[in-house]
């Protein structure tokens, strides 16, 4: 079953045409990659997918729903959550508030919590912390939870961002460029983390520049050039395509 449909998208910023009459699907329980060089649109493609901004011309169809041009908060509440590539980590709080954040519909400080102590606000946010701090577990920061968020070293921040992705229960997650910065054995403990979400039943997209985690983790793989679709197959299609080898991926053996 198809979860994303994307067609004939395109974003313009001016003069620069950042995505261009882009197509592709995304089948339930996927893991794709998106990769291509700086500047081929991989964060204009995210943002558009979140409606960050409307597309200037073409489609966004999800879970066979029209969501072309919905605002960021109704994309959010669809199923789609992601991640970005500069992290989005608040310095003021903890590491487990940090995942907390967006997951409450209603406020504990409101006159509900006040009159009703043990009510359903109470029960409510108990229910957001045990959440959050099962998606802390996930990602091997469930002993960090009380720490403040800005003390944990980037690739566990990096990790951090993805449990708080994760507790919004997204069928579709983002993930924008999540190896960058890693060391090798955090980069093996995101792959991990990846397979682990994919088992959870949550369909994955991703951009990365790491080719050895993308050949090891994409089912499929779309190649952006400039904003165009330079080439779209499995890992050993992309590796033996000779335009993607010279556009981007070099001579070199992967
Ligand atoms: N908000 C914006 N306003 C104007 N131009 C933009 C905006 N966002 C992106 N661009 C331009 O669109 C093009 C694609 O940028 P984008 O960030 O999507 O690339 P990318 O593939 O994510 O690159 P990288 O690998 O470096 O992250 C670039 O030329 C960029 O300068
Ligand atoms: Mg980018």
């Amino acid at each position: 079953m198809k979860l994303l449909e994307i067609s004939g998208l395109t974003k313009s910023f001016g003069g620069v045409v950042a995505v261009n009459d882009l197509s592709f699907s995304l089948e339930k329980g996927q893991i794709m990659a998106i990769i291509g060089p700086n500047g081929a649109g991989k964060t204009t493609l995210f943002n558009l997918i979140t409606g960050v901004y409307p597309p200037t011309k073409g489609s966004i169809v999800f879970n066979g729903r029209d969501a072309t041009g919905l605002p960021a908060h109704r994309i959010a509440t669809l199923g789609i959550a992601r991640t970005f590539q500069n992290l989005q980590i608040f310095n003021n709080m903890t590491v487990l508030e940090n995942v907390m954040v967006g997951q409450h519909t209603r406020s504990t400080t409101g006159l509900m919590g006040a009159v009703f102590p043990m009510g359903p606000v109470q029960r409510e946010e108990r229910k957001v912390v045990e959440n959050s701090l099962e998606k802390l577990a996930m990602v091997g920061l469930a002993d960090k939870a009380m720490e403040s968020a800005p003390n944990l070293p980037y690739g566990r921040q990096k990790m951090l961002e993805i449990a708080r992705a994760a507790a919004l229960e997204p069928e579709l997650l983002l993930l924008d460029e999540p190896a960058a910065g890693l060391n090798s054995t955090e980069t093996r403990e995101l792959v991990n983390i990846i397979y682990e979400l994919r088992d959870r039943g949550i369909t994955i997209l991703l951009v990365e520049h790491d080719m050895e985690t993308v050949m090891e983790i994409a089912d499929q793989i779309v190649v952006l050039n400039f904003g165009n679709k330079l080439a779209e197959g499995t890992p050993f299609e992309i590796q033996n395509n000779q335009e993607v080898i010279s556009a981007y991926l070099g001579e070199e053996e992967f």
